[in-house]
């Protein structure tokens, strides 16, 4: 009876496969029970067969594709009815990286913007009362990159604006997801300062520090923070990455499993502490 009480709730977002999946592994390893979930039924329920076939029974499935709100509200029913609360929250999908290969169109890059930045509100959004049910205060970790570290941007204005944590507002990350978007239809990306390499997945990024940050000043009560995973061998990068994804996984994981009192609004690169 104990232990029931004593279990610890995760979701994991995007955890069908690449560092997702493997932050799912760790934790379940680590005790907690994980809902593993993935936009696609097939995909999700086949990942998490394959971690309870191997020993973790604590692991199940629930759908969650992050740009259909109503998947979110689900989600959130599910999780109260199944366990009446949350302890981790992570947000680790990524909208496939087209933009490296191709010239982006607008549509593509507004996909881009709606799974990382929206899609990661949407579902925080939705869980946050849960997470306040949390006896251990709540863990919320956004799986980051550095390609959304602000010093990267060029335009100054910008970069102050998204590293200025006593002004900025989730209304602000709006504008500037705005001004970027009308930015890349009128071919003015690099002339307007903002980063031209993966324009539209280093603003994701870079919005979903920002955001990261105004959460942790609202629920002081959690520890939130962002980690860059590093260069991990995944489909996303091609598996180009040099990392494993044991080697990826570890600083999510370490954020996931903070310590009562451990650092908040923080950004990590990997397990170090790093500046934004
Ligand atoms: N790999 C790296 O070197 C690296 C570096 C820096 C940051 N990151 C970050 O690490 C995180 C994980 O990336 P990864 O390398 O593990 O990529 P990955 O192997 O391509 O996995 C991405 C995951 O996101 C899911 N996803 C995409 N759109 C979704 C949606 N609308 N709703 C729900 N899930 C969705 C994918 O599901 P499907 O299978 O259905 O497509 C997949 O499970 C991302 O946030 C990425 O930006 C990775």
């Amino acid at each position: 009876m104990e232990g029931i009480k004593n279990t610890r709730y995760a979701v994991v977002t995007g955890a069908n496969k690449g560092i997702g999946f493997e932050i799912t592994k760790q934790l379940a390893c680590e005790g907690v029970t994980v809902i593993l979930t993935a936009r696609d039924e097939k995909r999700g329920m086949e990942a998490a067969a394959s971690l309870v076939n191997s020993g973790l029974p604590h692991v199940v499935f629930h759908r969650l594709d992050v740009r259909d709100p109503a998947s979110t509200v689900a989600l959130a029913e599910f999780v109260l009815i199944q366990f009446g609360r949350l302890d981790i929250l992570l947000s680790g999908k990524a909208a496939k990286l087209v933009e490296g290969v191709s010239q982006q169109t607008s549509e593509k890059a507004e996909e881009c913007l709606d799974t990382n930045y929206y899609g990661c509100k949407r579902v925080t959004e939705s869980l946050i009362p849960l997470l306040k049910l949390s006896r251990s205060g709540g863990r919320i970790v956004n799986v980051s990159s550095l390609r959304g570290e602000f010093r990267r941007i060029p335009n100054e204005q910008i970069r102050n604006e998204l590293g200025n944590i006593d002004t900025l507002t989730e209304e602000k990350l709006d504008g500037i997801l705005q001004r970027f978007i009308q930015d890349f239809k009128q071919n003015a990306i690099e002339a307007n300062g903002w980063s031209i390499m993966l324009p539209a997945y280093s603003i994701s990024k870079a919005t979903i520090n920002g955001y990261t940050r105004i959460l942790a000043q609202r629920y002081p009560e959690m520890c939130i923070n962002c980690v860059h995973p590093g260069y991990v061998n995944t489909d996303l990068n091609w598996h180009t990455g040099t990392m494993t994804l044991e080697e990826g996984a570890k600083g999510p994981v370490m954020l996931a499993l903070l310590p009562n009192g451990g650092p908040s609004g923080c950004y990590f690169d990997q397990t170090e502490m790093s500046d934004f």
